[in-house]
């Protein structure tokens, strides 16, 4: 049974009205002045408030306030007369969601307050839901040790709460998007929505539409009222992915919002307000993109406003090691399997590989080793062959230990061949002792 408290210093009104929505089914409390609604409201959270706008002592916006500070997810009516509408507004700012004129029409009334019960279950489901998709998803903390990751996410951590204007730059898969929902949740919250867009697979005669809607009948094909990304995004994040591919002509628009904080949906009269923060990713070259006459410098800079740069895996490998203690914990809850971990000789190739797929191939390349290992400890047997092959190899990377162990196995390689494979005497030209040299053949994972 929904709870209504009405508020009101007229006896007669507030009582008739108890009555009526109590034959209703409601269950009703009644209040002579703010004090007193307040009280009730503190002792039991109502879910719909009639208020009166004027009355003695704390006025109806007074009360609104502080009723929406003290219950949140109650829905707050205003009941007003004629010629107090600018209060009415004042009451609207401060949180109140609809408002009824005295003297009140009952079917009016009913209609009304079913509607907001109806608006207060769909906020409690879209919380509801928010909460559950946050919990499934594995978090949006970046992992890795390096300075250069200590450092963005201290920058996060700063920049979240503003609302300016962010954009990550950095090659594919080096953790863009991860970045743009962790400026979210520290930010806006993870009650607050995140609404991803993909530049560059909106169909480009739509991307406007999609972006900022479209009234009834605007162009063909347009049926019905479309509520565009930016609206949807309203009080919380829009992520603009691929944002170098957003279409020339729409570029102006886009810097047009960013500048007025209002959208005009196609085909619409009015402009609409939206409270929204923007976070623009891209993996080109934005500054060549300008140069070359695709994207426009006004609006980058107006992107650019701080800008997170996501460094490539391959300079920062001290991160792999926990970023595979990451993925690895992440998929085994996706696959339902367990792992261990790597063994030395395929972590070893994991460190020296080149990435150019960065943390996503990194990703994929642990989620199919998982998938076709027997032992849970994956091995270099279950890596592809390519990345296998790498180890010792040495090339594309610039990290000292790596560098030094590919060459010292290219280095034993060589002087086994030298000696036809004998591992006695390689090791006596070596210089090392042989039980030396097998570790090392087993360290460097040296078949010979
Ligand atoms: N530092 C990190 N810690 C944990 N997971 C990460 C990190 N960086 C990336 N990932 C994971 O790697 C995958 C790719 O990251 P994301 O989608 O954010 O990259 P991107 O830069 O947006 O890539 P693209 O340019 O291809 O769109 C995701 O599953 C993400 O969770
Ligand atoms: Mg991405």
């Amino acid at each position: 049974m929904n709870r209504i408290l009405i508020i009101d210093d007229e006896e007669v009104f507030r009582e008739d009205l108890a009555s009526l929505l109590r034959e209703e089914g409601y269950s009703c409390r009644t209040a002579a002045d703010g004090d007193e609604g307040l009280r009730l409201a503190g002792e039991e959270p109502p879910d719909v408030v009639l208020c009166d706008l004027q009355m003695p002592g704390m006025n109806g916006v007074e009360v609104t306030e502080r009723l929406s500070a003290l219950c949140p997810e109650a829905a707050i009516l205003i009941v007003t007369a004629f010629g107090t509408m600018d209060t009415a507004v004042d009451a609207f700012r401060k949180g109140a969601l609809d408002f009824l004129l005295k003297p009140l029409e009952p079917d009016e009334l009913l209609r009304k307050i079913e509607r907001c019960t109806e608006e207060l279950r769909l906020r409690r489901e879209v919380r509801y839901l928010r909460r559950v998709a946050a919990e499934a998803s594995p978090g949006t903390t970046l992992v890795g040790e390096s300075e250069l990751m200590r450092r963005i996410r201290t920058l996060i951590e700063r920049i979240a709460p503003a609302a300016s204007t962010v954009l990550v730059t950095g090659e594919s898969g080096t953790g863009k998007e991860l970045a743009a929902r962790s400026l979210h949740e520290q930010g806006r919250g993870p009650d607050r929505p995140f609404v991803a867009v993909n530049c560059s697979a909106l169909p480009r005669e739509l991307v406007e539409s999609e972006l900022f809607g479209h009234a009834k009948g605007a162009f063909t094909g347009a049926v019905r009222e479309r509520t565009g990304h930016f609206e949807l995004a309203d009080r919380g994040t829009l992520f603009l992915d691929e944002i170098g591919e957003l279409p020339l002509e729409l570029q102006p628009k886009l810097l047009r919002v960013l500048e007025g904080g209002e959208i005009l949906p196609v085909g619409a009269t009015r402009s609409v307000k939206v409270d929204v923060r923007i976070v623009a990713a891209t993996n080109r070259d934005l500054e060549r993109e300008i140069e070359g006459g695709h994207f426009r410098e006004d609006l980058y800079y107006r992107l650019k406003v701080i800008e997170i740069r996501m460094p490539p895996l391959r300079e920062r490998r001290g991160d792999i090691p926990p970023l595979v203690e990451h993925l690895l914990r992440k998929l085994s809850r996706k696959l339902g399997r367990r792992v261990r971990g790597l063994d030395r000789a395929a972590m070893q190739a994991v460190m020296s590989a080149p990435w150019k797929g960065n943390v996503r191939e990194l990703e994929n390349v642990l989620e199919r080793a998982m998938l076709l290992a027997e032992e849970e400890e994956l091995g270099l047997g279950d890596l592809p062959a390519d990345l296998a092959g790498r180890v010792g190899a040495g090339e594309d990377t610039d990290d000292l230990r790596t560098a030094v162990h590919a060459y010292e196995a290219q280095h034993i390689r060589q002087v086994l061949r030298a000696t036809g494979g004998n591992r006695e005497e390689a090791a006596r030209r070596l210089g090392v002792n042989p039980s030396t040299l097998y570790r090392r053949l087993k360290d460097l994972n040296i078949d010979a």
